[in-house]
């Protein structure tokens, strides 16, 4: 009949027949987060989908991560119901760009954010992402210039907690950047005594500012190890329907009023049925750049 409940028993049926799985980022809408096999921030989902071994994955995220997913898994049909769900800042960076500045600078290892193109991948040494970045630099020969791309606002972060030299992509995420140092201050005044959380997507002063910079799982973690009961959430406010959620006892406040991002929010429960029914849009990656972007994931993902 078309209603919500009639449509999640045909997504679970379907499910089922087509050995399919639902992977969602904590940025989707609650009900997609409720219909999903499993809920994570980038690095989780990209492990879940290198590891699956369900012949189809439905990505309710953005194409760069269903991308991922076919990169780690190219024997599994990836689904990304809404095919113009994308990311503006892996859009800051393109291959041709990434192989001119990797001619400028002979011998630099190049380091990618996973919101990235396959195509950037393809051309980077190894992947990061917000959860592993120190990590991932901080295991590469000391000595030689990283360069990396395409978010300044992690890459400074990076650069800070592990006093490396770094040079840094002009990219930022328009979603995270606009949070201003002002906006957190009055946060601050509001809720005296808060923990503040924010992704290092924000500006250097805005992490600054704050208690922790960390990515949306390692938001989620932290609060469960700390006994405060106030947090001020510096991050997209999908991860706050996830964290009222494990910590119900809690308090959580948005730094800025409005933290939405709209390609996030691209992704309904009709598309997911679309989707499953027709099999489309499926995610395809040619296979020479495939195998490239394979390696920086790859390195990546075994320094676990
Ligand atoms: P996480 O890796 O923290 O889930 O972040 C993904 C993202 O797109 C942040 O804007
Ligand atoms: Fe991209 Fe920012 Fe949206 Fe994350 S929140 S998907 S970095 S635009």
């Amino acid at each position: 009949d078309g209603s919500v409940a009639e449509q999640i028993r045909y997504i679970n049926r379907r499910k089922q027949e087509l050995n399919a799985i639902i992977l969602a980022h904590f940025y989707q809408r609650p009900e997609i987060q409720e219909m999903a096999d499993y809920v994570g921030d980038s690095l989780q989902l990209a492990v879940q989908a290198a590891k699956t071994t369900a012949d189809v994955i439905v990505f309710c995220g953005v194409r760069f991560m269903a991308e991922s997913a076919k990169i780690l898994n190219p024997k599994r049909t990836v689904l990304l119901p809404e095919p113009g769900a994308g990311c503006p800042m892996a859009d800051m960076v393109t291959a041709k760009e990434l192989r001119r500045k990797k001619q400028e600078l002979p011998g630099v290892q190049v380091v990618c954010y996973v919101n990235s193109s396959a195509e950037v991948k393809a051309e980077s040494d190894i992947c990061c992402t917000s959860s592993n970045a120190v990590k991932v630099v901080n295991s590469l020969p000391p000595g030689v210039p990283v360069l990396f791309v395409p978010d300044k606002n992690l890459g400074h972060f990076v650069a800070r907690q592990t006093g490396r030299e770094m040079i840094l992509w002009e990219g930022y995420c328009p979603v995270h950047h606009r949070v201003s140092l002002d906006e957190l201050m009055e946060a601050k005044r509001q809720h005296p005594g808060a923990v503040v959380m924010v992704h290092p997507e924000c500006q250097p002063e805005v992490v600054a500012a704050s208690d922790y910079a960390l990515s949306t799982g390692g938001i989620l973690e932290t609060v469960g190890r700390l006994p405060d009961r106030e947090f001020i959430i510096g991050t997209e406010e999908g991860l706050l329907y996830q964290l009222r959620k494990r910590y119900p006892d809690r308090s959580f406040y948005l730094v800025r009023d409005e933290f939405l991002c709209p390609d996030m929010k691209l992704t309904t429960v009709e598309k997911v049925v679309r989707s499953l029914e027709t099999l489309e849009p499926k995610i395809e990656v040619p296979e020479d750049v495939r195998g490239r972007a394979y390696q920086a994931l790859e390195r990546m993902i075994n320094l676990r």
